[in-house]
């Protein structure tokens, strides 16, 4: 019994230190696509380091603004295993946010990453939002050229570009994969749909209304 118990915990503890990006086991481990001559390290299978070269850890042109002629007006550039396969392992990720004016990255969490942001143009108003436990404040901030904030991992946050002109900022996330789900997207643009009646009972509004708000995603 005394055994099992001790197999159980154990089989436990494996289970949560996995849900976490892992310490490196070893200086290098450039993920490979092809897994054949490759051993598995609860990442990406790592290439055979005699093969690593530069271009494993290079991601070249994030100085160039992107197109954020869309719906939200703002375009994430996204740097993380897969496009610098050298990140494998390694615990962290990079982000480039291009806002045209007034345009908005929506409200979203990365389930595996806390982001560190940094603006380098422009003007943003930020936040995000603690859980249930903790009331679920709102946290926010007006951030100019220069300033750095914080979204811890998992949160809800959001920043918008409050300025006339364009803004641009980068982030860092302490994940080499951190997963994005937007907010809007995940609850009424799921595929298939989530029930009208579940949803007009969670937001306490009629049927109609959560038509309404699926049907951008329709
Ligand atoms: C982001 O910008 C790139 C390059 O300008 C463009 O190819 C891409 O379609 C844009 N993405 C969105 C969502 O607008």
């Amino acid at each position: 019994m005394k055994l099992l118990v001790a197999i159980l915990v154990s089989a436990l503890a494996i289970t949560v230190s996995f849900a976490y990006d892992p310490s490196p086991l070893q200086d290098i481990c450039v993920a490979v696509k092809d897994p054949h001559h490759a051993v598995f390290v609860n990442g990406r299978f790592c290439k055979d380091p005699k093969e690593v070269e530069a271009e494993d850890f290079f991601f070249p042109g994030f100085n160039v603004p992107r197109n954020t002629d869309n719906n939200d007006g703002s375009n994430v550039t996204n740097v993380n295993v897969d496009q610098i396969p050298g990140l494998n392992t390694l615990g962290i990720s990079m982000v480039r946010i291009d806002f045209a004016p007034y345009g908005l990255n929506p409200p979203h969490t990365h389930p595996r990453a806390t982001e560190i942001l940094v603006v380098v143009e422009g003007e943003l108003y930020v936040g995000f939002v603690t859980s249930n436990q903790l009331g679920n404040k709102l946290i926010t901030k007006v951030l100019k050229a220069g300033d750095v904030f914080v979204f811890p991992i998992g949160l809800i946050h959001f920043q918008w570009n409050v300025g006339k002109t364009k803004a641009v900022a980068f982030a860092a996330l302490s994940s080499q994969f951190p997963g994005v789900i937007t907010i809007s997207k995940s609850v009424f643009g799921s595929n298939p749909p989530i029930n009208v009646d579940v949803l007009a009972k969670a937001f306490q509004v009629d049927a109609h209304v959560i038509k309404q708000l699926q049907k951008p995603f329709a």
